[in-house]
């Protein structure tokens, strides 16, 4: 899809559709005001016929609109002054690219009111119009016999004041690379573990090396892994015929010797539970047991298409957790990489067997920070439901920033405690630590246990169990969460360093 940002009169404005906002009780907005001129009072006789109130979302197609260049007018509603925040500008944008959609125009142009989010932040509010709308035009067709038809629609405009142009370019250019990596993110989470396999994930950063030449890919296999004394990892795919990988992407658009920030993706691309085996109904969402993974990779192709000037290292700890004669049994001992000893007394608490030893890994780059993001446990999804992402931090500060990105990107987070007080629920009579910690506090003990191993620098997890896909029904599949919130936050370490 094409953004573009165009500024000028209304009137003589060409396109395909052009996407006006109607304000509660057939209020006309600024730019509903210049075409009702314009038109001689066409729109305001239509409000007056009752066909639209101006509630949020409620959508009106005109055609032929005397007085006007452009083809089609589509009346949008944006409520009352109080109802403007992210939820609803979103579900307006919805409601505005399906008519566009159904209707198979070429091209469509927004002229919107000039504060319609939670904030009054205009870059915020264009970067996410063209991160909603661009959205909306994801559909996933890779593994359908029948691709869905190609999308009539090519160019979106954005009409804003002359002034403004500037500001609107750069939201322009970040929200289309968070759209970007949001996609590529849903795309990785929607394929079936039978393609999306760790070999495959490995392959997908060996393709971003060659797109981006501040990218360097390095792909670390099994031997080299058993090497490095990652028995923890390793122990999780010994079930699976598919090999386990550490994908390890560094983008160096900072300084040279410049700490990087480090994001650590769980890529389990399958999570049968191994010999803790899952109950069947529903496993087949085990698929998206990467989208941690997912959503690095998202996040390190926006940075890329930003060119952000800050260097950031993306790794993955891909394998497949399968039962099987090889597989890890509960009660099995294994050596990290940290040389601290773990009990598996579930082997369906994998994600941080795997994660603890790509934290281990993390510390060679002597991190300005770790992210680390993962689908670790189903406890988060009922302490925050399918909302906002669990964040938990050895560091408060890191914690905040993490939570304020969420906010800005309408990718929202909620903090959980990592208290001394959990710790002691990992205890074991048999080694340094158990891998699970009984049922309290499901999503604190796991994060516990990923603590251990990142006492070394600053670290926050994100538990996005709730968040990474839609269970069953119309909108099953992934949601590219959190790519946003990283994303954000990543260009706001780009601001500092300036
Ligand atoms: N991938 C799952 C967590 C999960 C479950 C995410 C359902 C989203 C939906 C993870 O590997 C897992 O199985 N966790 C266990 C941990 C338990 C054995 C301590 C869980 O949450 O039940
Ligand atoms: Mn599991
Ligand atoms: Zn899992």
């Amino acid at each position: 899809m094409d953004f573009e940002i165009v500024s000028g009169d209304i009137a003589s404005l060409e396109t395909e559709c052009l996407i006006i906002a109607i304000e509660a009780e057939n209020t006309l907005s600024p730019a509903a005001k210049a075409a009702d001129d314009a038109s001689s009072g066409y729109i305001s006789e239509i409000l007056s016929g009752g066909d639209i109130s101006g509630k949020t979302a409620q959508t009106l197609l005109l055609h032929k609109v005397p007085g006007l260049s452009a083809k089609r007018i589509l009346l949008l509603g944006v409520g009352k002054e109080e109802e403007r925040n992210n939820r609803n500008f979103r579900k307006l944008i919805k409601a505005a690219m399906g008519v566009v959609k159904s209707t198979g125009v070429s091209s469509a142009t927004f002229a919107l009111n000039a504060v319609l989010t939670d904030d009054s932040d205009q870059y915020r509010q264009l970067r996410h119009l063209v991160e909603w709308s661009g959205s909306e035009l994801y559909s996933y067709d890779e593994t359908k016999s029948k691709k869905a038809d190609p999308l009539k629609l090519d160019q979106i405009a954005i009409l804003v004041d002359d002034n403004d142009a500037d500001l609107a370019e750069t939201a322009l250019l970040d929200g289309t690379a968070i759209v970007n990596g949001t996609s590529i993110a849903r795309d990785l989470g929607n394929l079936p573990g039978n393609i999306c396999t760790p070999t495959y994930l490995a392959d997908q950063a060996l393709e971003l090396d060659d797109e981006f030449d501040d990218l360097t890919a390095t792909i670390v296999d099994e031997e080299e892994m058993t090497e490095l004394g990652m028995h923890c990892l390793l122990s999780v795919g010994h079930g699976s015929e598919q090999p386990s990988k550490l994908i390890v992407m560094e983008y160096k658009g900072g300084e040279e010797g410049e700490k990087p920030h480090v994001l650590v993706g769980k890529g389990i691309t399958f999570d049968t539970g191994g010999i803790s085996l899952k109950p069947g109904a529903g496993m087949d969402e085990m698929k998206f047991d990467m989208c941690g993974a997912a959503s690095v990779f998202g996040a390190m192709t926006a940075i890329c298409e930003m060119a952000l000037p800050i260097n950031v290292v993306g790794i993955v700890a891909a394998a497949e957790n399968m039962p099987s004669g090889h597989a890890t049994k509960p009660g099995d001992i294994v050596t990290t990489m940290s040389g601290q000893t773990v009990e598996i007394l579930n082997t369906d608490a994998e994600g941080r067997l795997v994660l603890c030893d790509a934290l281990t890994y993390a510390g060679r780059f002597e991190p300005a920070s770790v992210v680390d993001i993962a689908t670790l446990t189903g406890a988060c999804i009922i302490a925050l439901g399918h909302h906002a992402t669990g964040v938990l931090a050895n560091n408060d500060d890191l914690a905040a920033e993490l939570l304020q990105a969420g906010e800005q990107a309408a990718d929202k987070g909620w903090q959980l405690p990592l208290w001394d007080e959990f710790q002691e629920q990992l205890d074991s009579n048999f080694a340094d630590i158990a891998n699970i910690g009984g049922r309290p506090a499901g999503t604190i003990t796991a994060a516990c246990f990923l603590s251990r191993f990142t006492k070394e620098y600053r670290w926050a997890h994100l538990d996005i169990a709730g968040v990474a896909w839609n269970s069953g029904g119309k909108d099953k599949g992934a949601t590219g969460r959190c790519v946003p919130l990283l994303t954000q936050y990543l260009l706001n370490q780009a601001a500092e360093e300036e």
